[in-house]
């Protein structure tokens, strides 16, 4: 029994009932399910917004389907849903609002956290970005020197890099190309070094990105920063407020670092890191693209948000996705999901959602703080095809494992390309629907006999098929259709953890290594006796020094 007095999630009769169906469905063929109903390819697709959602693919008949959606209700997937969007205190364990959906809301919305509106607080911050990001395009803004900012280096980690990061990848075609946009992640100092070893100080803008001002990578990275301009400036510390913003909700320890508060664009609480890039997280992003790209991006988010709120359970797209994530993961075992866009343009996409989807859903409490006794979420993965074909597509096709997967692809070749390149668009989508064919319905013996070849060989060139995959396919990569896409997916990983009774919106599992770290660097700084250092680590600790030569 859950502390709310429902059943837990695996005694449920919904649970039991699907346990019981994936039995009696065995090893339901694909090749099967459409040779019985020729509107199959038609029928299990959805459209939301821009977005055509194909699901034929999977191993599902109607009945699958509705004990599915039977499943939704019984863990009151949508009532979770409007407590969300009502702005309640849905992550327990921080005690916070969920609302990253507030960031996309139209001025005129009213959202409520503790009596209060947080619309007008959005748009004034989006406001404040935008005059801020047209005078950095325009020239207006200019450096310490007077000279005008060519470069922009956002220096964040986790969801305060990886959402600008990707979507400044995605919309590449929509930047300004006389501006160099740089990310710095990483405390490895090659990763600053390798952002700005080219860069004139005069004309760089950094962008320091953290939701707590505490993240000891960020922290890190900007006072290198810090000292790489004054360096290059001659020292004077007014240079500071000419080359450094921050986006933070805590303003205290922006001020601390030396930024004005003036210069800081601010979000809240109730914006979790991985669901912020469309907050002022997206400072970046939006002097690259423009304000007004920006803004069309945001109302991308909104198609999909207000499709999710409002869609019947039968034709709701993330709570379609979801569910068939736990139809896999809870009852086919599968361990991992794939996400393989089809589009040299989504590069980081998968990455993104990495974090998004593992952050979010990697747990094993409960709401109640007890053990799951169920699988939650999986091993995300993936990088652009065609590329991945040449690499891991084998053990997708013929390994020994089930790998759902999502393909995403575009009907037209982003705008900007030559007309030879467009071309070449055609090609890569032949490869994307041959391999959701090929891997749906695989090759039988018997095909592969008439093709002649060798008996030996025949269980080589078999391909059994039956590897489920959604497909995505939309007009064109615009911001909007990122927007949505990214809520899709925003969306789809609640319901998952709607169902799995998790609290989506915490981290508590980056903690520890963050405290070991803060212990053991004075190890290997000073070799410091350290309390406690398990015989493992304190051998490689010492392997450590003698190397670095200490
Ligand atoms: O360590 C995990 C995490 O807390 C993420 O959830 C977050 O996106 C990232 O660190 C960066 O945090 P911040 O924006 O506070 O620097």
């Amino acid at each position: 029994m859950n502390a709310d007095g429902r059943t837990r999630l695996n005694q449920t009769p919904e649970w039991t009932a699907l346990a019981k169906h994936r039995e009696e469905l065995g090893e339901v063929r694909l090749r099967e399910l459409f040779a019985a109903d020729p509107g199959r390819g038609a029928a299990y697709t959805l459209r939301v917004g821009d977005l055509y959602v194909d699901y034929s693919k999977h191993l599902v008949t109607d009945d699958t389907l509705r004990l599915l959606r039977e499943l939704a209700a019984a863990t009151d997937v949508f009532g979770l849903r409007d407590a969300m969007f009502r702005g309640e205190r849905i992550n327990t364990t921080e005690d916070r609002a969920v609302l990253h959906t507030a960031l996309r809301a139209p001025r005129d919305a009213v959202i409520e956290v503790d009596g209060e509106n947080v619309v007008p607080g959005v748009h004034a911050v989006l406001d404040k970005m935008a005059a801020f990001a047209d005078r950095v395009r325009s020239g207006e803004w200019t450096g310490h020197t007077g000279k005008r900012i060519r470069n922009i280096v956002n220096v964040g980690i986790g969801g305060s890099d990886l959402g600008p990061a990707m979507a400044y990848e995605v919309l590449r075609a929509f930047t300004d190309r006389s501006l160099t946009v740089r990310f710095v992640s990483n405390v490895d100092g090659a990763d600053l070094h390798e952002a700005v070893r080219d860069l004139d100080p005069a004309e760089t803008l950094f962008i320091v990105a953290s939701k707590t001002f505490t993240t000891i990578e960020t922290i890190t990275n900007a006072t290198s920063a810090r000292s790489w301009l004054l360096k290059g400036l001659g020292g004077d510390e007014k240079a500071v407020a000419k080359h450094f913003v921050a986006l933070s909700t805590n303003a205290e320890k922006v001020a601390g670092f030396g930024i004005d508060v003036d210069n800081m664009f601010e979000f809240w609480d109730w914006v979790g890191g991985r669901y912020s890039y469309d907050s002022a997280i997206g400072l970046s992003l939006m002097i690259a693209i423009g304000p007004d790209r920006f803004r069309e991006m945001l109302d991308g988010f909104r198609i999909v948000d207000e499709h999710f709120r409002n869609a019947p359970a039968e034709a709701n797209a993330p709570l379609l996705l979801g569910l068939l994530g736990i139809w896999y993961g809870n009852f086919h075992d599968a361990q991992s999901h794939a996400v393989l866009p089809y589009s040299h343009y989504l590069s980081k996409f998968t990455a993104y959602l990495q974090q998004l989807d593992m952050e979010s859903n990697g747990k094993s409490v409960d709401r109640d703080g007890k053990p799951v006794e169920w699988q939650t979420g999986p091993v995300v993965w993936g990088t652009p095809g065609t590329n991945g074909q040449h690499a891991y597509y084998q053990l997708i096709h013929q390994g020994t494992k089930l790998i759902p997967a999502d393909f995403i692809g575009f009907a037209r070749p982003v705008a900007e390309l030559s007309e030879p390149l467009k071309a070449q668009h055609d090609l890569l989508m032949a490869n994307f629907f041959a391999q959701t064919q090929a891997l749906a319905f695989g090759k039988t013996p018997e095909e592969v006999r008439a093709e002649g070849a060798p008996e030996e060989l025949v269980p080589h060139k078999t391909f059994q098929g039956n590897h489920p995959t959604t497909t995505i396919l939309a007009p064109e990569l615009t911001p909007s259709v990122l927007g949505q896409l990214v809520a899709l997916y925003e969306h789809k990983v609640f319901v998952q953890g709607a169902v799995w009774n998790i609290d989506s919106f915490d981290q508590w599992g980056v903690e520890l290594g963050k405290v070991l770290a803060k212990r053991v660097e004075p190890a290997l700084t000073e070799g410091a006796e350290v309390e406690g250092l398990d015989a493992s680590t304190k051998a490689l600790v010492a392997t450590y020094r003698e190397l670095r030569g200490r």
